[in-house]
Parts: C-alpha cells; sequence; structure tokens
C-alpha cells in the first residue's frame, strides 16, 4: 500500500520531497524527474531550489504530466512556459533534457507516441510528482480513464476547467482538451509522490487512497503501484478513514526504510 505522510502545511511536505529528490540526484545525476504543474508542487519545486544550489544538475533529465492543446507554447500559462519560469529557470535544469507533451495541433495524432518513445529512451521516469484534480484526475486522466492508458489527447471536464480557470482571464481562454501521460505511463515511473492540500481535494485522496480501484477515480490507479508516497496536509487527510494509524505507522517507521 502506498505511505501516507500527514504533515502540518505545505511547506513541510516541500521539504520532505525536496530531500527525497535531492537525495536521488546526488545518488544518480542523469536521473529522471516527473515533474507536475499545478499548485500543488510548488512547494517541492520551492524548497528544492537551496538543495540543489552548488549541485551539479547539468545531467538532470525530466517529462512534465501534461500540456493543454491547442495552446501557444509561449503562452504564460502553457504548461511548457510554467516548466521553464517553475522549475527548469529556478533550479538551473537544461532546458533541452526536460520535456513537456507537445500540444500543438499540427501533427497531434502522433504526439502521444513521440512522448512515451522519449521516455522509455530515457530509461523510464525515477520519481513521479503528482497532484490530484477535485474529479480524482492524476495527469489529465480524468474520470473513465483507462488503468493502460498511455500519452494521448483527452477531452477536460468541466469542473477541471473551472478549476483551472484562476490561471485565466476567464473559462472560455482555457482549452478544452489536454495532451496527457496516461494512467500507464505514470504507473511504469518507479516511486510516484502524491501531494494534496486542503480540504477540497479530501474526498479525490480519500478516493484515491482508500475507496475501490476504479476508472471513475483515476487516482485510486496508485494503488496498484508497488512504491507510492502521499504526502497530505491535514485538511486534505481529513476524509481518510485510517488517518491514525497512517500517522501512527510514520511515527514509527525504521529508519532504515526512507520515503
Ligand atoms: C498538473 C496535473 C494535474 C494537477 C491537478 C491539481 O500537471 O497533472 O493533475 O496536479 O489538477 O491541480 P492543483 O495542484 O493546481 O490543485
Amino acid at each position: 500500500m502506498a505511505e501516507i505522510v500527514v504533515v502540518s502545511d505545505r511547506a513541510d511536505a516541500g521539504a520532505l520531497v525536496a530531500d527525497e529528490i535531492a537525495a536521488l540526484v546526488a545518488r544518480r545525476p542523469d536521473a529522471v524527474l516527473g515533474l507536475a504543474t499545478g499548485s500543488t508542487p510548488l512547494p517541492v519545486y520551492e524548497a528544492l531550489r537551496p538543495r540543489l544550489a552548488g549541485v551539479d544538475v547539468s545531467r538532470v533529465r525530466g517529462f512534465a504530466l501534461d500540456e493543454y492543446v491547442g495552446i501557444d507554447p509561449a503562452h504564460p500559462e502553457s504548461y511548457r512556459s510554467v516548466i521553464t519560469r517553475e522549475v527548469v529557470e529556478p533550479l538551473g535544469l537544461d532546458p533541452a533534457r526536460i520535456r513537456t507533451p507537445d500540444g500543438t495541433l499540427e501533427g497531434i495524432e502522433h504526439h502521444g507516441e513521440d512522448y512515451e518513445e522519449a521516455i522509455a529512451h530515457a530509461g523510464g521516469v525515477d520519481l513521479q510528482i503528482l497532484g490530484i484534480g477535485t474529479t480524482g484526475h492524476i495527469g489529465f486522466n480524468e474520470p473513465g480513464s483507462s488503468f493502460a492508458s498511455r500519452t494521448r489527447v483527452k477531452t477536460l471536464t468541466q469542473r477541471t476547467r473551472e478549476d483551472n480557470a484562476r490561471f485565466f482571464d476567464s473559462i472560455d481562454d482555457v482549452p478544452t482538451h489536454c495532451i496527457t501521460q496516461g494512467l500507464g505511463t505514470i504507473l511504469d515511473a518507479r516511486h510516484l509522490v502524491l501531494l494534496a492540500f486542503g480540504e477540497g481535494k479530501a474526498e479525490a485522496v480519500a478516493g484515491a487512497v482508500e475507496g475501490p480501484v476504479t476508472s471513475s477515480l483515476p487516482g485510486s490507479a496508485i494503488q496498484l503501484h508497488p512504491h507510492v508516497t502521499v504526502v497530505v496536509d491535514e485538511p486534505a487527510a481529513s476524509r481518510l478513514a485510517y488517518a491514525d494509524y497512517y500517522r501512527y505507522a510514520y511515527a514509527h517507521k525504521p529508519e532504515w526504510q526512507g520515503l
């Protein structure tokens, strides 16, 4: 099962996950990171800055989870721009080694396959950072996504477009489609780290961690993975039936185990 870590706030979550990533990069200078966008991973990227300062990160590679379809890559809210602004530039990564799925319309039918090939060529993702949507999506795998799915074009739910409207001038500007790693792609990563903050995520977190494994709640796919760490604040943990047990297990875990 996943290890559930209940932290006091976002900064603690960021520090915990950034420690793990910094240790990975120290062990493996050409580590392959799976990068999420949105608000959730920002404390991780922030906490990584001091930890990677002075570290040779020139060989670190990265793959974003998703991108909007049809958005100008130069648009400030394209995930290419977000990853450049929040991850590549502040951490001093080599932009040529960090990829996002190609959301340009021309040739879109092949972009998913190309992305899969690039991930395979890199040897797979070592550590995949995940947020979770209020619909239960991971990546942009909305309810109904196949657990075997690979990188492909998906239609965003209206709920997700509403949730993401805060990044745009109006909801009409939020793209209707995305290109996202599939659940099968995500499950191939060697370590999944899912973060969630705030009460608005409590239901999705409970469904993903404790609910039935169902494509109606795509985040529940994490239950099929052998190495998952779920890092949540108290409000996001508030609907977990076994929260006390998770706290107890984490407080008593043997030191040699790591995350
Ligand atoms: C982003 C992604 C999404 C988000 C999710 C939560 O690359 O794949 O699954 O993680 O929509 O978004 P935030 O973090 O903005 O609440």
